[in-house]
């Protein structure tokens, strides 16, 4: 099999041979951007072969799409589309900063709080005791009897596959201390010889971009690990929509996305429980949280169905699998509790945030924010409820911007346009601890930051064009003399050696996302009849990443003083551990989500005049009553 290295990491692959560099890549755990879903449209996946370390014909040759889409001068180098190019014979590529797939993995550690923990599990270690000939009650019997005794209950269940694992134990039958692992107290999901006290649960996040795993203490009430990783799903595209078309293209891709997800999970699994030294078999709760697409495609459900009206979710009310059917490397038969979605694009990471909010949020008007390659909005008013999805895009996560980057370090962050107008950055530091290095490109936050800076200086208009190329030296031109890009950093300066350059055109996507997001939150205002609000909550790790002077600054959210817009960090995770810590908790969310009145954006005449309004980069409030009436 030939074997492919891929840099920055050193991690080398083994391929089937005539497999495509990308799905290579992303099943080594490698992730490489792939906008159009590796269909040789976009050219985001473009990568290096090493010549000098890779067989002559390592990989197939360039076709004509794939040569279309090449960079025309290449000063020598051998620059490939890995998802065009398949693998034939050992090689060694290297992935350029602007390729590489765009995660969002937390910047700062995750807070080890202790909770009070009430987990759904709990572990009773009993003495069985021996068979008699005088008295001859079989095993199974004597097991759910010691069970029911030892946890106070008349009975409990022993289901035969947790019977059936058991028997596999050498001397089985023999053993005179057995640990049950009870679920919800009364049906037994594990059983192990001797004594075990360890209890551990696991949460996961799972975006269409990034994954995130907890790995907790359920006895202390305590994170032991965090992993993060991209989705793998993002060789098949970068947002929900293209993994719901390649299902519906290919039946058979819904299989490999939910293989590559568990994959993926398992490996942060592992990784988080030998970091920890625990043993995956003392993890027997699970909780998932994510949006509906990833929930379904998780439980291995088609989501084609929510692509299309009246978009919904086959189930609403969440679900609960056994970890084994899931593919899921923790005891076999934990359950894993999938949360709620209570609409085709409201799903379990919207609730997740939900449940971390307390009494305080449901006094006044209030609005919990969620930015990511989709926008969610709930609304709090009145002891209401009220919840809308927007279609933002993946610009906030840096995607679909000419020099857009993940948000890792050498990122630019945070741009300012100074008095002299010279142009200075932040980018995000070297875990060494080094401030600004080289930068790479701009992340998601670096990318509303330089709209903001930008429209704040005079050098883009409210209405997204760039001033005339004279207003400031950064400006070019294109042929027809319209200034259509600015350099950021010029090329001695970054660490590709490249210019890094905010074009007319990333400034258009961003208008995008920005409208799509600004006219939900205008229509479920308007809805509940909403005209001024107590507070904004930004939840997700990108709006813990923005600053609020930018987003008020070109109206992303509806003008309040800035001290009302708070961060609530990845409150999705949160809300998922919370559900793991507490089973009250989960209660709870299926309470939160009957309470949630969804607003389906598309069935709204009014949206499009409220989309094309919001466009403008503008703190201006709108006026939703007098754009409807012009329906
Ligand atoms: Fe779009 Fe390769 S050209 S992913």
């Amino acid at each position: 099999m030939p074997r492919v290295v891929f840099q920055p990491g050193s991690r080398a692959v083994e391929v089937a041979a005539g497999e495509r560099l990308l799905t290579a890549a992303w099943k080594g755990g490698v992730g490489i951007k792939s906008v159009c879903g590796g269909r040789g449209k976009c050219g985001s996946c473009l990568v290096e072969l090493d010549p000098e370390a890779s067989a002559a014909v390592a990989l197939s040759p360039v076709c004509e799409q794939e040569q279309d889409l090449l960079p025309r001068e290449a000063g020598g180098r051998t620059y490939r589309l890995a998802c065009m190019a398949h693998v034939v014979d050992d090689a060694a590529i290297a992935i350029p900063p602007e390729s590489e797939a765009v995660r969002s993995p937390p910047r700062k550690p995750f807070t080890v709080s202790r909770v009070a923990s009430r987990p759904v599990v709990s572990r009773l270690t009993v003495a069985i005791e021996p068979a008699t000939m005088a008295d001859p009650v079989p095993l199974r019997t004597r097991i759910e009897h010691a069970v029911a005794a030892a946890a106070g209950r008349r009975t409990c269940s022993l289901p035969i596959p947790v019977l059936a694992d058991y028997s596999r134990e050498p001397g089985f039958d023999q053993k005179r201390e057995v640990t049950a692992t009870l679920y919800r107290g009364r049906e037994v999901i594990q059983l192990l010889p001797g004594r075990r006290e360890a209890l551990y649960g696991m949460a996961a996040d799972i975006g269409t971009t990034s994954v995130v795993v907890f790995l907790c203490d359920l006895a202390r009430g305590e994170i032991v690990s965090v992993g993060t990783a991209a989705n793998p799903q993002a060789l098949y595209g970068e947002d929900v929509i293209s993994r719901m078309t390649q299902v519906q293209r290919e039946p058979e891709s819904l299989d490999t996305m939910q293989r590559l997800l568990v994959d993926e999970l398992n490996r942060l699994i592992r990784e988080g429980a030998e970091s920890a030294g625990i043993d995956v078999s003392d993890i027997v709760d699970a909780v998932a949280v994510g949006n509906p697409t990833m929930q379904h495609i998780l439980l291995g459900i088609n989501p084609e169905p929510l692509g299309r009206g009246p978009y919904l979710p086959i189930l609403t009310e969440g679900a609960v699998a056994d970890a084994a059917g899931l593919g899921l490397a923790i005891a076999p038969h934990a359950r894993v509790f999938v949360f709620p979605m209570p609409s085709g694009y409201i799903g379990g990471d919207t609730l997740a945030a939900l449940l971390t909010r307390g009494p305080e949020f449901y006094r006044g008007s209030q609005l919990l924010v969620d930015i990511g390659t989709n926008g969610e909005v709930v609304l709090a008013h009145d002891g209401g409820l009220a919840a809308t999805s927007c279609a933002t895009g993946p610009v906030y996560e840096g995607a679909h911007i000419r020099c857009g980057v993940r948000a890792a370090p050498g990122a630019i962050e945070r741009v300012w346009v100074e008095a002299d107008a010279s142009i200075r950055w932040s980018a995000i530091p070297e875990p060494s601890g080094r401030r600004d290095p080289r930068p790479v490109g701009l992340c998601g936050s670096g990318v509303i930051s330089s709209v903001a800076a930008l429209v704040d200086a005079g050098i883009l208009g409210s209405d997204g064009a760039f001033a005339s190329s004279q207003a400031h030296p950064g400006l070019r031109a294109n042929g027809s003399g319209i200034a259509d890009e600015l350099v950021l950093v010029p090329a001695r300066r970054t660490r590709t050696g490249r210019d890094i350059v905010f074009t007319q055109k990333d400034v258009r996507s961003v208008q995008l996302g920005k409208a799509a997001l600004r006219a939900g939150i205008e229509l479920l205002l308007h809805k509940h009849g909403v005209d001024q609000l107590d507070r904004i909550y930004l939840a997700g790790t990108f709006g813990n990443h923005l600053e609020p002077e930018d987003i008020l600054g070109i109206g992303l959210v509806p003008p309040v003083p800035v001290s009302s817009i708070r961060s609530i960090g990845n409150a999705a995770g949160d809300g998922a551990r919370m559900a793991l810590f507490d089973a009250h908790q989960r209660q709870r969310v299926i309470r939160l989500a009957r309470r949630l009145q969804v607003l389906e954006l598309s069935t709204r005449p009014e949206f499009q005049d409220v989309f094309v309004a919001s466009t403008e980069l503008s703190p201006a409030p709108l006026d939703v009553e007098s754009l409807s009436e012009q329906v």
